[in-house]
């Protein structure tokens, strides 16, 4: 198959080729069409920049052309769709270079800098350039590599190599290499931050400055100079086959190595054969298996297993991860109290390290399995002689790692298939007996006391009143393993309430050191007001609905205290404050790609709110204040799943929340069903603050410029965007897309605003955009 298809590409690119243009100069109006000039060569007809096959359709790239296996170096707009034959590339008049329609309608600007370009050219050397009139270059394609570098290509400071999905999928994959502003040239999985646990190659040269680029020359030589121009390290020691023939190339593969190639162009091999690799080991890139796989290593290559009592998603994909054999069997909890489980052990494999609890000291692998057998919450325990990790699935980054001494365990429900054989419990057959024993006098127990209840209860109402409101925080850490305090306890570890940190729609909240074993752990610790006089039952239940949450862009809670009158909840520290400190701060406001990744993230966050927790969870209050930082100004969103614990005012809506102007859905005023809806308008404006930097009602501006909201949209109808950066250089189709997403979700009339899935397709760039219609024109025309 892969043969037949590559056939095609090169009968393709050959019956092509006659059409090709060789120019070094390209002028302003040339353009390229993938049937009749798909390409424009450079002088020597080494490289070709235009159209190139790309599943049955065509993508504009760059790629050798000198060579029968047209390799291609660079794409443009990778994550993009394919386009169809009858596009065509113009390099306009106004020296824009971009994608038109049959219907001569720009689709996608390719490429254009801060100037207008008077002319183009392909070079020999690989690179693809605007110049001005005068010669100064506008635009390269050396600046905005994919996941390849030729020589003479630099990678400068702060830019990355993505590797690509696969040979024939061109678009970002799940590997990269960054040139850190620390010095280090790092190697991480897609999606991390950029700190050592994540990175599986790293250079070692952090702390040589705030300017160090990685180079490439002609003989193979990949090197590291300092901003001063100093080799501070070679990657390669160059010095390999040189020659006007001799062609190198450095690619992050799709396996996430990265490697350098040569090929000779008059050579009879037309192969490219590699010269060097990053590491021999196959499963250092990290997460190469997918979420519960582990990588090993059989023959010099690598393969992918599962964790036991789990099968590959895809068994013609191993790379996508693993999934439960059993759907229903990690569903634990009272439907499936007749399910047994086990703890199934796998040794000489190493994990991501993401614990949510520590038991320290354990010692013994019984102590450690019986711990996460009787956490609800515990999906696997890992062991490693002095302390046990509870965690929770998915487990990622996984690989073989021979003469490890953890242990892992993972919880395995009955009835589950371990290498064809079912597992029961043999060995549980007197564990079982002494069950038999313990229930039947259990019941006994129990009914003697529902009796002595019952006539007590009788007796005296206010006894079972209380009965009732008090072991309701035992229910509680039985279902949930979260820790529950005293005010005793939390009056110590916050040193009697004695650092305020925030002050809430909810209560206070104050800094907290909680000792957990050895390491110290900083705390949140939020105290309720404003409560329902008789919240209890609603307490225990929101207090279950946000412990069963989890989700990297949530504020996690630790614990909680349900003591009488004083209820307070314990959550994870946020180093970085708030998104309303950093966004409204000049000094700290993070720069356009950091918002939009902000933006993506806090919708993730509320996508697994609305949709993918186990109860919906309308938060009702999001705002820049209710988005905190982490260390990595990663954004988490909290006070989630405390909106039906306040107390209604008269109108019988929620006091506090009304008093957020600027951020609450009209409905809130029109007495109509709060929904999911109301948050996507609240998100609407945040997004809209993200794009703009300033707050949703800023008095201290031009008076039409008051209310966010209506300037965005009056911006908008007028095409002029660019107002709301001001002086900030932004991906102009970006801004569109943020904008008009930001327009969807703030629209007056709920069902007009899009369902968060929507809102994270859309800001992700996977669905198209329609026009947004002005927020209010529903009401206003009814
Ligand atoms: C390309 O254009 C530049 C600037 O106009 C000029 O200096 C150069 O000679 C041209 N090259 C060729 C091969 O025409
Ligand atoms: C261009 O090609 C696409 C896909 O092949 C097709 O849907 C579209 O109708 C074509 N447009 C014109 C004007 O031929
Ligand atoms: C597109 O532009 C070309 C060249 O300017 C012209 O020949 C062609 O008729 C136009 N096509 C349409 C559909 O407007
Ligand atoms: C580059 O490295 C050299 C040698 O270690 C050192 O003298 C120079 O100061 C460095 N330059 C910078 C900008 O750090
Ligand atoms: C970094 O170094 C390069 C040369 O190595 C130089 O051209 C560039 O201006 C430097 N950038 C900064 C911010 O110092
Ligand atoms: C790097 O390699 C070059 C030769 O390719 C050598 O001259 C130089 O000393 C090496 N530098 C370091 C830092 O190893
Ligand atoms: C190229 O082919 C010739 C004869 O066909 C052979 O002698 C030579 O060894 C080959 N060279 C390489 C590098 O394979
Ligand atoms: C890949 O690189 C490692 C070390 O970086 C080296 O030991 C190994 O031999 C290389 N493999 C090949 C096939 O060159
Ligand atoms: C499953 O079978 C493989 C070989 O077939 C063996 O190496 C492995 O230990 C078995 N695993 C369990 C949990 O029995």
């Amino acid at each position: 198959m892969a043969a037949v298809l590559l056939f095609f590409l090169i009968s393709v690119f050959s019956s092509l080729a006659a059409a090709q243009q060789r120019s070094s100069n390209i002028s302003l109006g040339s353009s390229l069409s993938p049937t009749k000039t798909p390409s424009w060569l450079s002088p020597s007809g080494r490289f070709a920049f235009g159209f190139y096959p790309y599943g049955d359709s065509f993508a504009v790239g760059i790629w050798f052309a000198g060579i029968p296996q047209k390799t291609v170096i660079w794409t443009a707009n990778r994550q993009d769709p394919p386009v169809p034959g009858n596009t065509t590339l113009v390099l306009q008049n106004d020296g824009r270079l971009i994608l038109q329609s049959a219907q001569n309608q720009t689709i996608k600007s390719i490429a254009e800098g801060p100037q207008s370009a008077s002319f183009a050219s392909m070079l020999d050397s690989g690179n693809f350039v605007l110049y001005t009139s005068s010669g100064v270059v506008v635009w390269q394609s050396f600046d905005n590599p994919t996941d390849t570098l030729l020589p003479g290509q630099p990678l400068k400071v702060g830019s990355e190599l993505f590797s690509s999905v696969s040979e024939i999928d061109h678009s970002r994959g799940r590997f990269r290499l960054k040139m850190q502003d620390d010095g280090n040239l790092v190697q991480y999985p897609v999606d991390t931050p950029d700190t050592a646990p994540y990175s599986y190659w790293a250079s070692g040269t952090n702390g040589q400055g705030n300017n160090v680029s990685l180079n490439f020359d002609s003989d193979g030589h990949l090197y590291l100079l300092n901003g001063t121009s100093f080799n501070i390290r070679n990657v390669t020691n160059g010095g390999f086959a040189t020659g006007k023939t001799m062609v190198y190339r450095m690619t992050i593969d799709v396996d996430g190595l990265f490697r350098l190639y040569s090929t000779n162009l008059n050579g009879n091999s037309s192969d490219w054969s590699m010269v060097w690799n990053s590491t021999s080991n196959f499963c250092d890139p990290k997460g190469l298996c997918g979420m519960n796989a582990y990588c090993i290593l059989m023959d010099q290559k690598s393969d992918c297993r599962c964790l036991p009592g789990f099968d590959f998603i895809d068994r013609n994909q191993r790379t996508w991860g693993c999934t439960w054999k059993l759907s229903a069997e990690n569903t634990c909890g009272s439907e499936n109290q007749n399910i047994d489980y086990s703890m199934i052990s796998l040794d000489q494999t190493t994990w991501e390290d993401d614990p949510y609890a520590i038991l320290s000291p354990i010692t013994s692998e019984e102590d450690c399995k019986n711990a996460c057998l009787e956490d609800c919450n515990c999906d696997v325990a890992v062991f490693n002689k002095q302390d046990c990790r509870k965690q929770k699935l998915p487990l990622r980054y996984g690989r073989r790692n021979l003469g490890d001494s953890t242990m892992v365990y993972v919880k395995v429900g009955s009835g589950s298939e371990i290498n064809g054989t079912t597992i029961s419990h043999q060995n549980k057959k007197e564990q079982r007996k002494d069950i038999l024993i313990i229930g039947v006098v259990f019941f006994v127990c129990a009914f003697i006391l529902l009796a002595f209840s019952v006539v007590i209860s009788y007796r005296n109402r206010v006894w079972a009143y209380k009965r009732i409101l008090d072991p309701g925080s035992i229910g509680l850490t039985e279902e949930i393993a979260l820790r529950s305090f005293t005010i005793a306890e939390l009056q110590k570890l916050t040193e009697g309430f004695k650092e305020e940190v925030g002050r809430g729609a909810f209560g206070t909240v104050f800094k907290g050191t909680l000792p957990n074993g050895h390491i110290q752990r900083i705390v949140a610790v939020k105290r309720l007001e404003k409560m329902l006089d008789e919240g209890e039952r609603e307490f225990q239940t929101e207090i279950r609905v946000i412990a069963k949450t989890h989700h990297r862009n949530l504020v996690r809670l630790v614990g909680y205290c349900n003591d009488g009158p004083n209820k307070l909840l314990v959550y994870e520290y946020m180093s970085n404050g708030s998104l309303a400190d950093l966004l409204f701060t000049k000094e700290r406001r993070p720069n356009w790609d950091e918002r939009v990744g902000i933006a993506l993230k806090i919708a993730r966050g509320i996508l697994y709110l609305h949709d993918e927790c186990e109860t919906q969870i309308i938060h009702c209050d999001i705002k820049p204040q209710n988005i905190l930082m982490d260390e990595f100004n990663c954004p988490k969103i909290a006070d989630f799943g405390l909106a039906k614990l306040l107390k209604p005012d008269q109108s019988g809506t929620f006091t506090a929340i009304r008093g957020t102007r600027g951020y609450v859905a009209p409905e809130w005023h029109r007495n109509m069903p709060i929904t999911v809806k109301a948050d996507i308008y609240s998100f609407g404006v945040v997004l809209l603050e993200l794009v703009c930097c300033r707050r949703s009602v800023d008095v201290n501006v031009p008076e039409d410029e008051i209310v966010l909201t209506d300037w965005v949209y009056d911006c908008f109808k007028a095409g002029e965007l660019q107002k709301l950066v001001g002086d900030e250089v932004v991906d102009k189709k970006r801004l569109e897309r943020m904008v008009s997403v930001g327009l969807w979700c703030i629209q007056d009339e709920p069902s007009l605003r899009p369902f968060m899935k929507k809102v994270v397709l859309m800001l992700e760039g996977t669905v198209d955009i329609p026009v947004p219609p002005s927020p209010s024109s529903f009401f206003s025309t009814i």
